[in-house]
């Protein structure tokens, strides 16, 4: 059997419809349930659902095979994993915000940076000589400006709305973030045949067939 962690909330659904469309499908009683670790009806795959900042953590110790998470996620984690695909969902930016979009010209001192994404914001600025205080939170970022607690953020932006509606515009873009499929290292040794497989699987979903079949 092969184990797929996906990260809950934002990832979530687009995974699942893609494994669908590959094949690869929960029951409906499955799809209404709370569980946290189901199978799949042709008993090939387990899927467990987990904190995106958790997927890499469960990839790479081997507890899962594989895993569905963003770009912005293994990029703050650096976990070592093997990246066989861009599934295209949950296409998002990691962008540097703020309030006023002149701050970083205007300020004298140290700006302080609030974020989920300490390493990417630190290697962000830090590539750019800036020096910057890093205040690490773990959600609702885009509350810090506003209540003095940071100058800038560091966040995802999917449509825009947050930042707008509290009152922040884009300063610069980091990154660009899908949904990656991430594979275990031993795994993809041991396993090699199904895990193969999967990867064909979701690529011609994702790509197309490779030879296209010809007609129009
Ligand atoms: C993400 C991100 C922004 C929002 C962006 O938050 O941190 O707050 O989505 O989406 P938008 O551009 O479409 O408005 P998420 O829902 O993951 O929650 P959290 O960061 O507060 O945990």
């Amino acid at each position: 059997m092969i184990t797929i962690a996906i990260a809950k909330g934002r990832m979530q659904e687009g995974a699942l419809a893609l494994l669908a469309r590959a094949g690869i499908r929960l029951d409906g009683d499955a799809r209404n349930s709370r569980r946290l670790a189901l199978t799949d009806e042709s008993g090939e795959y387990r899927f467990i659902f987990v904190k995106p900042a958790d997927v890499p953590v469960y990839v790479e110790h081997g507890i899962a095979d594989c895993g569905v998470v963003g770009r912005d996620v293994l990029l703050e984690s650096q976990a070592d994993l093997l990246l066989p695909l861009d599934l295209g969902i949950a296409r998002c930016r990691i962008v540097v915000a703020a309030a006023d979009a002149n701050v970083m010209t205007r300020s004298l001192g140290m700006l302080r940076v609030a974020t989920k994404y300490s390493q990417i914001a630190g290697a962000h600025f830090g590539a750019r000589g800036i020096p910057v205080e890093i205040i690490q939170l773990s959600g609702s970022v885009e509350l810090a400006p506003a209540l003095g607690l940071a100058d800038l953020i560091v966040d995802l932006v999917e449509t825009g709305r947050t930042l707008r509606e509290n009152g922040l515009s884009v300063v610069e873009e980091i990154a660009e973030s899908t949904g990656r499929l991430v594979v275990n290292r031993a795994s993809y040794q041991l396993k090699s045949g199904p895990i193969t497989a999967l990867v064909q699987r979701l690529e011609t979903v994702v790509n197309g067939p490779v030879n296209g079949g010809g007609e129009a």
